[in-house]
């Protein structure tokens, strides 16, 4: 219920009106090598249906920052996952994740997971956050997030390179995942 209500407050920023489900959660994990993964983020936690998943594959030692800007989901998640190792909330905005990684002396993710309603949210600020993913990403790291159309697929190819699409026929509405990397420079 306190998905709805935040929906019906800040409809663009939240961007959907129930949490994911378990298999779109599943789906989102499919592309993290979780052996090898030291830094994960993940932009707009929500109620942490993808939190959870990642909580619960994730190495200990592995770094899982989750940057949500709303204060009511982030009360919920710093509750739920209390006590949690190497697990940092920032009630906070995707924009500065560089900012954020920095300041717990990182420079790049390994993977960034995003429940971000990009469909939603005003044009200005998807260019601010995916100009920082760009960065936060480093050479190597890939950025996972979920679209419920196709639409925002040349938004996203002029920033990164879509590496695969992977589709969730059992989520309600069924979605599609994008995995994502910086495009490697020709020399
Ligand atoms: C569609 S909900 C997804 C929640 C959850 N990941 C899920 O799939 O159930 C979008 C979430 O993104 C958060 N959000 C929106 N804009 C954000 C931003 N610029 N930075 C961080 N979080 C943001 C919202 O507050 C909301 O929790």
């Amino acid at each position: 219920m306190s998905f709805l209500y935040e929906y019906f407050k800040h409809p663009r920023k939240i961007g959907a009106v129930a949490p994911s489900g378990k298999n779109l959660s599943r789906k989102m994990m499919k592309p993290i090598n979780f052996d090898t993964a030291k830094v994960i983020v993940e932009y707009g936690p929500g109620t942490g249906s993808f939190t959870k998943e990642l909580v619960a594959k994730r190495r200990p030692d592995t770094v899982l920052f989750l940057i949500e800007q709303n204060e009511e989901f982030c009360k919920q998640l710093s509750h739920e996952f209390r006590g949690e190792k190497n697990m940092y909330l920032i009630h906070g905005n995707a924009e500065h994740v560089v900012e954020y990684l920095k300041a717990y002396g990182f420079d790049h993710a390994d993977y960034i997971v995003s429940g971000l309603p990009f469909t939603s949210l005003p044009g200005e600020i998807s260019d601010h956050i995916l100009n920082a993913t760009k960065k936060a990403l480093g050479d190597r790291g890939e950025f996972i997030t979920f679209q419920y159309s196709l639409v925002k697929r040349d938004f996203f190819e002029r920033y990164l390179s879509i590496n695969d699409t992977l589709k969730e026929m059992l989520n309600l509405p069924p979605a599609y995942v994008f995995v994502m990397k910086n495009r490697k420079l020709a020399i």
